[in-house]
């Protein structure tokens, strides 16, 4: 039987991902704010004029990714060597887990965030610690302390950390974040630090790639870049390291029009920073008007709010569905009650603000 032939752990029955045939497109008349993509129609707008000036060779012909290695090498101020392109962020982490991770390894992650840590974990058969979200007021937070003596004590081959976490928010700041990384690299354990809302969150790692091999970060063009649907991402790290990433790569790590696309768009990096602007411009606004309505907030980072509509939510639920796609709702204890919404411009939240005073 097939089953039988199966790589050791694939026949985990928790390991359940969506058939892409089976995908339900979303309703085009409502607003998109349940996936923290870019929702700034003046940046869409924009970046909707650069597939006219993207040459047939990039579609008959196999990518040649060069050129932007050495843009990204640019923008993010390392060397060429310190990067390998990858579908999305996702492709960053699943290239982590392939470069290091045999089965029965321990992997360190947090609880909860961004899904696809636990499935790889069952893709390559690994042990995992969970490091809980606790509940704070003002937004769920990990101490410090705890994370400093579970690493001590487990000792994982892998910790990952997204910086944001999602779907929290919650961060960790720099000099902690080098803490952790110091002892990472004293007790030699991979760090991966996601990056994937920089720079919504605008403190970044990606400098000490330079002095500490063991740390890798991921980053990707889906959330601030505002381009989800070209799955273009890329992990950070110290060329000695990323050497390893190079070997496990396809033929090709991306294709030749997300390269041409993103080539492009990097030109005008200075667009997607005024729309981060305008996004978190947005949130602001949107958070401040909440208040003003009596609603609880959570203080979090990246392009995303929580907001807690008590027990008025079946209320304010029924009435936005014909309007706007968000997260109604968390099992997990740290966010229990909250209702989660991607963070768009002012002009954008002012007919949800609307509806929310007319009830
Ligand atoms: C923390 C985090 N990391 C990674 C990703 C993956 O994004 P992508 O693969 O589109 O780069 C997401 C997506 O929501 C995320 O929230």
């Amino acid at each position: 039987m097939v089953k039988d032939l199966l790589r050791n752990g694939l026949n985990n029955e928790s390991l359940n991902r969506p058939f892409g045939w089976d995908s339900k497109p979303r309703d085009k008349s409502l607003l998109w704010l349940d996936k923290n993509e870019n929702v700034d129609v003046l940046y869409n707008n924009f970046m909707s004029e650069i597939p006219s000036t993207i040459s047939i060779d990039n579609i008959n012909c196999y990518p040649e990714p060069a050129k932007l290695y050495y843009k990204l090498s640019e923008i993010d101020g390392l060397s060429p060597e310190s990067f390998i392109l990858t579908p999305g962020s996702d492709g960053a982490i699943s290239s982590t887990f392939n470069v290091f991770l045999n089965k029965d390894d321990k992997v360190l992650i947090t609880k909860p965030t961004f899904a696809m840590y636990s499935i790889y974990c069952k893709v390559y058969n690994t042990k995992v610690d969970y490091l809980e979200y606790e509940r704070d007021l003002n937004c769920p937070y990990i101490n410090l302390d705890k994370i400093i003596k579970i690493l001590n004590k487990t000792k994982p081959k892998l910790f990952c950390l997204p910086n944001p976490d999602s779907p929290t928010g919650s961060i960790l700041h720099p000099d902690e974040l080098t803490k952790l990384i110091k002892l990472c690299d004293k007790l030699n354990i991979i760090i991966l630090i996601d990056e994937a809302y920089y720079p919504y969150y605008d403190e970044s790692v990606i400098e000490k790639t330079k002095h500490f091999q063991n740390l890798i970060v991921a980053r990707t063009f889906s959330k601030a870049w505002g381009l989800a649907g070209l799955r273009l991402g890329y992990a950070v790290g110290n060329p000695k390291t990323i050497e390893y990433f190079h070997k496990i790569k396809p033929m090709y790590e991306i294709g030749s029009y997300s390269i041409a696309f993103i080539e492009k768009a990097i030109d005008f990096e200075y667009k997607m920073r005024e729309s981060v602007k305008r996004i978190m411009m947005g949130k602001e606004y949107f958070i401040n008007e909440l208040k003003k309505l009596g609603f609880h907030t959570l203080v979090t980072q990246g392009n995303f709010l929580h907001v807690n509509f008590g027990d008025r939510s079946n209320l304010i639920h029924n009435s936005l569905e014909s309007k706007v796609l968000y997260r109604k709702s968390f099992n997990e204890e740290c966010l229990r009650g909250f209702s989660r919404f991607t963070a768009t411009t002012k002009e954008n939240f002012i007919p949800i603000i609307k509806i929310l005073k007319n009830l």
